[in-house]
């Protein structure tokens, strides 16, 4: 069995569990996790007998080549094709993503005759947080991209720069050293702008004194990384600057004393908010402390204080631990690292040093 007929035989053992003869996956990345497609558009119907995917004629081949676990559907795009797709799966209640399919969408569906559909909150989502080793090593490999590309900040910032420009040298080099894509538009916040945790780089000037949050991420062979550093333009840092990093950095230190199956992944996040929280920056840390990576930048698990209670990590899982300080008017910092937990705790995939400082070093000519 190849993994992808494993991940069809989980799916089909999950039937009874959501109370369906067959399930519609139409989202990219439960699509692509179970069937391998790596098309923009389709669908897979699973059903104790059948495993089948819709795809229209862009697709015909490469659903073919790319899901050979599943019996090609040629889709028209009609009422017609849509009907005779569920005949000819011969099921009565059949389960639809809830999170994914739209109300347009689920109006058609509803006109499809003899099926009864069942909205389901989750489906492989959950499956989808235990990573494989063949997903591990693609993870890892775009994690050392994007190391790669952060050591690269050094030899590329300077004053006088746009964020916009910086964001290009850094995306530029990460595609040069292989990456297919950048996970998501790289973020370059300088300034006062490092107080917005999702600042798009724009056409600020980097200057002498600056706070500069990068966070970035590579895409390889469709899984992602995620990783953040924050620097400080000029080679003597604030006070001010020196207490916010030292401190977001002890948060992240504590957290990484946490980590391991079983841990309550509501619990981790508390760890850092506890310490951030005390030393009186409750309102300067809004976001959750990580999330899952894999096909999606955001994924299962959350480690946040909306995680479900009873929500842990398990080995296999990769996660980031970022937490940050925002402080409106002066800027912001966050520390961001990938990490996979293992069995005994957890390894890092994000191995990048952390040293804020961007040197200026003057040109001598002599
Ligand atoms: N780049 C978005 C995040 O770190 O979650
Ligand atoms: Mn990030
Ligand atoms: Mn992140």
């Amino acid at each position: 069995m190849n993994i992808f007929e494993e991940r069809l035989s989980t799916i089909r053992q999950k039937l009874d569990e959501w109370e369906v003869d067959g399930v519609l996956i139409g989202s990219d990345s439960n699509r692509r996790w179970l069937s391998g497609f790596t098309g923009s558009s389709g669908q897979l119907l699973i059903t104790p007998d059948a495993a089948i995917i819709a795809t229209d004629s862009r697709y015909f081949e490469q659903a073919q080549n790319e899901a050979p676990a599943f019996t090609l559907f040629k889709h028209r795009r009609t009422k017609e094709d849509n009907q005779k797709l569920f005949e000819t799966a011969g099921v009565a209640k059949i389960g639809v993503e809830a999170q994914y399919t739209t109300l347009a969408a689920m109006s058609q569906l509803r006109k499809i005759e003899g099926v009864e559909w069942k909205p389901l909150p989750r489906t492989v989502e959950p499956l989808r947080q235990l990573k494989t080793e063949a997903e591990l090593r693609q993870i890892r490999a775009a994690a050392e991209l994007t190391d790669y590309t952060m050591s690269q900040v050094n030899q590329l910032a300077r004053p006088g720069q746009t964020e916009q420009e910086l964001a290009w040298e850094l995306e530029k080099t990460m595609r040069e050293a292989g990456a297919d894509t950048t996970a998501f538009t790289i973020i370059v916040a300088s300034g006062p702008n490092s107080a917005l945790p999702h600042h798009r780089p724009g056409d600020r000037v980097l200057t002498l004194g600056d706070p500069i949050i990068i966070d970035m991420g590579a895409q390889l062979g469709g899984y992602n990384s995620d990783m953040t550093r924050t620097f400080y333009l000029g080679d003597g840092p604030s006070d001010q600057f020196w207490q916010v990093y030292n401190l977001v950095l002890g948060a992240q230190t504590a957290v990484f004393f946490h980590l391991r199956p079983d841990a309550n992944c509501k619990a981790v996040d508390k760890v850092a908010r506890d310490i951030i929280h005390n030393a009186g920056h409750e309102e300067h840390f809004g976001h959750g402390l990580g999330h899952g990576v894999g096909l999606d930048v955001h994924e299962g698990p959350r480690l946040s204080p909306l995680a479900d209670e009873e929500a842990t990590l398990a080995a296999g899982m990769v996660v980031t631990i970022e937490p940050g300080v925002y402080i409106p008017g002066w800027g912001g910092v966050r520390i961001e690292d990938l990490v996979v937990i293992t069995p005994t705790g957890f390894r890092r995939l994000s191995l990048c040093p952390k040293l804020p400082i961007i040197p200026i070093i003057p040109i001598c000519n002599s």
